[in-house]
């Protein structure tokens, strides 16, 4: 084949790699399958193999990596990347944009219009485009000289190789954030573990120390992303390029070329308007797939940021109102031990207390032993705390340098610090566990679990009142709830007739609970909410499910070895056996009704990712469930769909690495209605 030939057929199949990295990657709706785009792949990486000197410049088989480097090179920016100002506080918002104001001449009772949107919590870059093709890629460096990255850069499938556009400027410098979603960084941080390496104390961190090598096959190993915001350099050349007149445009235009933009954005009409975005955007900080630091609040309009002008390096007329941290610094004042419902010995480390992301936190888990030996927490230590979602704060790191020699080490005791038996530590497992069959502490935390909302949702039975009737002899089976009086009610300390009446009314009220709130109220080790409804629905009654074997618990489709070995161990103890008779002499659970809609999603296993349009997770699981159904939470591949929505992360890729068929909103209801 000649030449032309030959470059022609390359240009078609990069084009065609280019179309579906585009649909993974940056919109996640693949229209090939893995197969079908491995083979195109190799097909273009055979021709180039036959013919290296043809090679296309910017050929997607870069993007696994190429030889590497000795160090990188320095790259300069065409514009400097400069740096924001901060505002920490509503109060420091509304000056930042009363100044604004100022500076720009407007009135202040005329409302600026800004474009507000995410503030990334990655790694700056700065992609440098010519005639539409990706030239360069350079970290922000000091701001005005960067390193260059371009072969690590040009392994993120999510950044377009070549803009898809036919009308490119000469050269345009386009600027985003790389991040590794959250997924992502806990995934490759077991990996690291694995490796016998050191974890990343963060994902920015991680995003960072996977951009910055140089060898770019490791960098084409990490699932890095991006998302793209802001504009540098710009000179349009020869070409017919007219630059937007707002933010809100160039976002839309760059989105148009094919990079990855952020999906929550907004114009807002003055201060107020922003506040809200913030806070709306604040409360859901934690449920999406990567982490933000704050809101980027921008003149929309780039001739009133123009106007607006400098000060020292940070542009006046945008600002980063930032969150506040979910990491701070504390003492460890002291280490105790808390005794799980199932006798788990976990460590907790007492601190002075501290506002997280503005929580305070008193207690920090330190999880088990190995994690205390693992980061040498010690009494006495300055550590760093963090909050990540709705979790216990954990200790993240100790403060080596802060240290003063008069520290104490802990060691777990070897016996039950609340009952005295022996504690034990099975081999090859990390938690220690108190052996004590009367042991106080668990029946506590029994009793709560039993009467939490998701169980037998007793109202009103806190963890103080459980504290109270457990340490007052009156409850010693779970069945003893169910045998209280008034007068032992009211006998207990701050119980008056009518909060007495109260308590037994919703014990009452309890007597008659579905049959799989009470299995999951049982507490009954690795059986969550999911098993017990499976468990409930196969089984219908507490009385044969306490008497099946491993062979018919495994039958039921989502209960695996470990959980049902734990089913046969606690069914298999006299004292539990005992405790169920008493109990099921005091109440009736209700056999689940066998459902009236159709099966159409039985023996089907879904898992639910990122926001669907009109159908929040409780809707989806009810509609799964009730066409018998089930809704699991990690994608593996037994996993028959997955159900995404919006702003889905490592689970839909997980689930197209593994093949496993993904479907939107309303192929999920044809689906259901069918
Ligand atoms: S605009 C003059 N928009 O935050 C710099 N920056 O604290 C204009 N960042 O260096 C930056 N998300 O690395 C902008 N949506 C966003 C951002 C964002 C994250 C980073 C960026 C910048 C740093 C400033």
């Amino acid at each position: 084949m000649e030449k032309k030939n030959v470059q022609k057929k390359m240009q078609e199949i990069a084009s065609e790699i280019e179309k579906h990295d585009y649909q993974y990657y940056v919109l996640d709706q693949p229209i090939v399958t893995d197969a079908e785009y491995d083979v195109l792949f190799r097909n273009l990486q055979k021709l180039e193999t036959e013919h290296p000197e043809w090679a296309l410049p910017n050929s997607p088989t870069q993007r696994v990596g190429g030889k590497a480097l000795d160090q990188f090179q320095k790259s300069k920016h065409g514009v400097p990347m400069l740096s924001l100002a901060n505002a920490l506080t509503e109060e420091e918002f509304t000056a930042f944009d009363e100044r604004v104001h100022r500076f720009i001449d407007a009135d202040a009772k005329t409302k600026l219009e800004y474009f507000a949107e995410l503030k990334f919590d990655g790694l700056s870059i700065n992609l440098v485009y010519e005639k539409g093709t990706l030239v360069r890629a350079a970290t922000r460096g000091d701001g005005e000289i960067g390193e260059d990255v371009t072969q690590n850069i040009k392994t993120i499938r999510s950044i377009p190789l070549n803009l898809k556009t036919k009308n490119p400027p000469e050269r345009i410098e386009i600027r985003g954030e790389i991040i590794l979603s959250i997924k992502d960084f806990e995934k490759l941080n077991r990996e690291q573990v694995k490796k016998e390496e050191k974890p990343f104390a963060n994902p920015r961190n991680a995003a960072a120390g996977s951009l910055r090598q140089l060898d770019s096959k490791i960098t084409a190993s990490r699932p890095l992303t991006g998302f793209f915001y802001g504009l540098g350099e710009v000179v349009a050349g020869d070409s017919e390029f007219t630059l937007p007149k707002t933010m809100a445009a160039f976002e839309e235009l760059i989105e148009e070329w094919g990079l990855p933009i952020g999906k929550h954005k907004k114009i807002c009409k003055g201060a107020d308007e922003v506040t809200s975005f913030y806070q709306s955007i604040g409360e859901m900080r934690e449920d999406l797939p990567y982490e933000i630091d704050g809101v980027v609040v921008k003149l929309n309009a780039f001739s009133q940021q123009q106007a607006a002008g400098f000060v020292a390096r940070s542009p006046r007329g945008m600002i980063a109102f930032k969150f506040p941290p979910k990491k701070s610094m504390t003492l460890v004042e002291d280490i105790q031990v808390q005794v799980g419902r199932t006798g788990a010995l976990t460590p907790v480390a007492i601190v002075t207390p501290v506002s997280v992301g503005g929580v305070w936190v008193k207690r920090a888990t330190l999880h088990n032993q190995d994690e205390i030996d693992r980061k040498d927490i010690r009494i006495g230590d300055h550590v760093v705390i963090q909050r990540a979602g709705d979790v216990i704060p954990e200790v993240v790191e100790v403060i080596k340098e802060k240290r003063r020699g008069d520290e104490r080490r802990f060691k777990i005791p070897d016996h039950c610090p609340v009952c005295g038996s022996k504690a034990i530590r099975p081999e090859g497992e990390a938690v220690t566990r108190c052996s004590g069959k009367n042991c106080i502490a668990k029946l506590k935390e029994r009793v709560r679990h039993f009467a939490q909302k998701d169980a037998l949702n007793i109202e009103g039975l806190g963890d103080k009142i459980v504290e109270q009737l457990v340490d007052a002899g009156l409850v010693k089976h779970l069945s003893d709830l169910f045998s209280l009086e008034f007068d032992d009610v009211l006998a207990l300390e701050g119980f008056a007739d009518k909060s007495s009446h109260k308590l037994l009314n919703a014990i009452e009220a309890a007597r008659t609970p579905d049959l799989y709130r009470l299995i999951f109220g049982l507490g009954i080790r690795h059986i969550g909410e999911t098993t017990a409804k499976l468990l409930a629905q196969k089984f219908k009654s507490l009385n044969k499910l306490r008497n099946a074997n491993t062979e018919e618990l495994l039958e039921v489709d989502g209960v695996g070895e470990e959980m049902a070995r734990s089913l046969v161990e606690h069914f298999g103890h006299e004292e539990v056996q005992a405790e169920l008779n008493e109990l099921l002499q005091k109440i009736t659970p209700i056999e689940p009704k066998a459902s009236a809609s159709p099966q159409v999603f039985a023996g089907k296993t879904f898992v639910l990712t990122g926001t669907l349009p009109s159908l929040d997770r409780s809707d989806a699981t009810k509609i799964i469930e009730d066409r018998g159904g089930k809704v699991s939470s990690s994608v593996s591949k037994k996993t028959d769909y997955v159900l995404a929505g919006e702003e889905a992360g490592s689970k839909l890729e997980k689930a197209r690495s593994l093949g496993v068929k993904v479907i939107d909103e309303s192929e999920f209801r044809s689906m259901a209605s069918n």
